[in-house]
């Protein structure tokens, strides 16, 4: 069966299109299939947009394309996602606000899968001058991708 996977952060602009790009990334190197990933602003601000430009040299820096169109989260996203997952506990409690009471998805922050608890808030790096918190987002994602991979989708 299919499972599917949603990103999501505040703005839809640099955490959860780097995490979609790594998670789908580190799906093809490991050949697992049957994973659909995608992502999702908790916020309308950006809709329609591509992500921001730092987001977009960091995955190219390391290989990877981004062509994600910004879109809002919706109510019926927690019912067709296995998975829903925020980069830090601001989007978990608007993530819990949002979801209706016939949930199935698991709300679940990315951070905690592989990383340190002392790291594992995958911060915003949108209001910083540079690229450097961008770096450091995809290094935690791609710890956390690879985590999760292991422990939920290749049993
Ligand atoms: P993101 O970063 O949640 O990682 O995409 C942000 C992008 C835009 C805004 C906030 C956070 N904003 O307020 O426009």
């Amino acid at each position: 069966m299919v499972k599917k996977v949603l990103m999501i952060c505040l703005g839809n602009i640099c955490r959860s299109p780097i995490a979609e790009v790594v998670m789908v990334d580190t799906l093809e190197k490991a050949k697992v299939k049957d994973v659909e990933v995608d992502s999702a602003a908790i916020g309308g601000w950006h809709v329609g947009n591509r992500a921001d430009p730092r987001a977009i040299s960091t995955l190219q820096k390391h290989g990877l394309k981004c062509t994600h169109i910004v879109r809002q989260i919706r109510k019926q996203d927690f019912s067709e996602f296995d998975f829903i997952f925020g980069m830090d506990e601001d989007n978990m409690s608007e993530l819990r606000r949002l979801a209706p009471k016939e949930s199935k998805a698991e709300l679940l922050m990315l951070g905690d899968f592989g990383l340190e608890k002392k790291n594992r808030i995958i911060e915003d790096p949108y209001y910083e001058r540079g690229a450097e918190g961008f770096e450091t987002a995809y290094q935690q994602c791609v710890v956390a991708c690879a985590a999760f991979m292991k422990e939920r989708l290749q049993k």
